[in-house]
């Protein structure tokens, strides 16, 4: 994996919203794999005021949203939908109908894991797929396990990632749900180009393993040594583990 130390967090986002930026540029009709989270803040304010400033169109660009919490509905100001909402789809000119997302809300988990791959069949798979990473070294919410399922699938959170993820529900770990809906790990590895961002020391340990560390499930982002296009965008704190590219 290629993997790039920056001075700092901003600088990285500003880069990374250049190169979606010009990767839509290219093909205007670019299918997006997009992550949550706090790692993609900056990129999503630097894309929002690119387009602002009429330097990206994102009018036939196809995004697929990696997650969302199972029981939610997608206007539940918790979901990651309303996040991405908040955040990126109300400021940009993205066609609602391009928009996926699993609903949290679905009666039935395995149907609507059945829907969200034959819709990214549909698009062809992701061109470009930016990716976060969890501290125990979960990618989407792949989380650490013995085994790891190929396809879409409804993911037990660890209390790991329900800490992480309080932020959204007042705080209140208790109120964070006990699963997701996840993308499996071959919609991750067919992404024709992954940017995985990691930024801060709390994320150090997870970047080594999965940079470093042997290929398993017990780090699912350790998948992504096997895929011949993936960047790993760090600031000098996540990457302290890191001696340069390999
Ligand atoms: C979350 C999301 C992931 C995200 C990761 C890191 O729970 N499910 O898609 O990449 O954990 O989150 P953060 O960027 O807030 O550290």
């Amino acid at each position: 994996m290629n993997v790039r130390v920056f001075a700092s967090e901003p600088e990285a986002a500003a880069a990374c919203a250049a190169l979606v930026a010009a990767a839509i540029r290219e093909k205007p009709s670019l299918v997006l794999g997009l992550p949550t989270g706090r790692t993609p803040l900056n990129v999503y304010r630097e894309l929002v005021a690119l387009h602002q400033r009429g330097q990206v169109d994102f009018s036939r660009v196809t995004t697929f949203n990696l997650d969302e919490f199972l029981g939610l509905a997608p206007d539940d100001p918790s979901s990651y939908r309303a996040y991405m909402e908040r955040h990126f789809f109300q400021h940009i000119n993205l066609a609602p109908e391009r928009i996926h997302f699993f609903d949290g809300s679905a009666e039935r988990a395995e149907r609507e894991c059945v829907r969200y791959d034959l819709k990214l069949l549909e698009a062809g798979g992701l061109d470009l797929l930016l990716l976060g990473i969890g501290p125990n070294g979960h990618v989407a919410f792949i989380e650490p396990g013995d085994s790891l399922q190929a396809g879409s699938h409804r993911a037990r959170l660890s209390r790991e990632s329900r800490l992480a993820v309080a932020s959204l529900f007042g705080d209140d770990v208790w109120k964070v749900p006990l699963a997701a809906l996840t993308l499996g790990m071959a919609g991750m590895l067919q992404a024709r180009r992954v940017i995985l961002l990691a930024f801060g020391v709390s994320k150090a340990a997870a970047v080594t393993a999965m940079l470093r560390g042997p290929i398993t499930p017990m780090c699912p982002a350790s998948f992504l040594q096997l895929h011949g296009n993936v960047e790993v965008w760090l600031d000098a704190e996540s990457g302290r583990g890191v001696d340069g590219s390999r």
